[in-house]
């Protein structure tokens, strides 16, 4: 009977923990974050290599109305690409906003908040995770740091021309993305990943 019983309790105990192989692959909280940093570099460093080349041959050889609709992500095939591999929604925020589908959310505000008091206390801002119960929640500094970006993001009159910032006030009425220096914050990274899409021995 003492066997029969412990026979029984093996049974069960084997039976419990084979149910649950997802355990074993279960990865930690810090494993996801390194995940997550890692897709999350990865996707916005291809995505502004793609568009910083397009909006700089295209400034170059047609000039700047011509390259107004090459600094929205969602012109780019390459970003629909991604957001299928990674199961992921990619997009960017600002609190000086061009288009107004880049308005933050309360999480992306906090997050520009943070980053901008970074900059004034002359840090510098890096990539924040915020793990959610079912997403991970990716933020990346968009520092402006290339000249190119002046055309269409700098003063009005010196480095944007009045002519263009015409064509730019006539597509984007409420527009709030001028005036802006080097160096200056100029709006974040903002990917949302499915926590379930991270796996144990994932590449990436
Ligand atoms: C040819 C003009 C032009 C240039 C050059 C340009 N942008 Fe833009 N930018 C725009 C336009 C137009 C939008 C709005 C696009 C849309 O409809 O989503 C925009 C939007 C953005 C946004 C999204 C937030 C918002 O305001 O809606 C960011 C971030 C941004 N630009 C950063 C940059 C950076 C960084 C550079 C330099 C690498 C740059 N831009 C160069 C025209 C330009």
């Amino acid at each position: 009977m003492k066997h029969y019983i412990q026979f029984t309790i093996l049974f069960f105990n084997c039976f419990i923990f084979s149910c649950q192989p997802s355990d074993k692959n279960a990865l930690t909280h810090d494993e996801i974050r390194d995940l997550a940093i890692q897709r999350g570099n990865l996707i916005s460093e291809k995505t502004q290599m793609v568009l910083g080349s397009k909006l700089k041959s295209v400034v170059q050889n047609e000039g700047i109305p011509q390259a107004l609709k090459y600094c929205n992500v969602n012109a780019y095939p390459i970003v629909d690409s991604l957001q299928t591999i990674y199961h992921a929604k990619i997009r960017r925020a600002s609190h000086k906003t061009r288009n107004l589908s880049d308005t933050p959310d309360k999480m992306e505000q906090e997050i520009i908040d943070g980053y901008i008091k970074a900059i004034q206390k002359g840090e510098t801002p890096s990539v924040e995770i915020v793990l959610g119960k079912k997403e991970v929640h990716y933020f990346k500094p968009i520092i402006l740091s290339a000249a190119l970006c002046l055309n269409c993001h700098g003063k009005i009159g010196s480095e944007i021309t009045e002519e263009n910032y015409e064509v730019i006030k006539a597509l984007y009425t409420e527009d709030n993305a001028t005036g802006h220096e080097m160096g200056d914050l100029r709006g974040i990274w903002s990917i949302q990943f499915e926590r379930d899409s991270f796996q144990k021995n994932d590449v990436l």
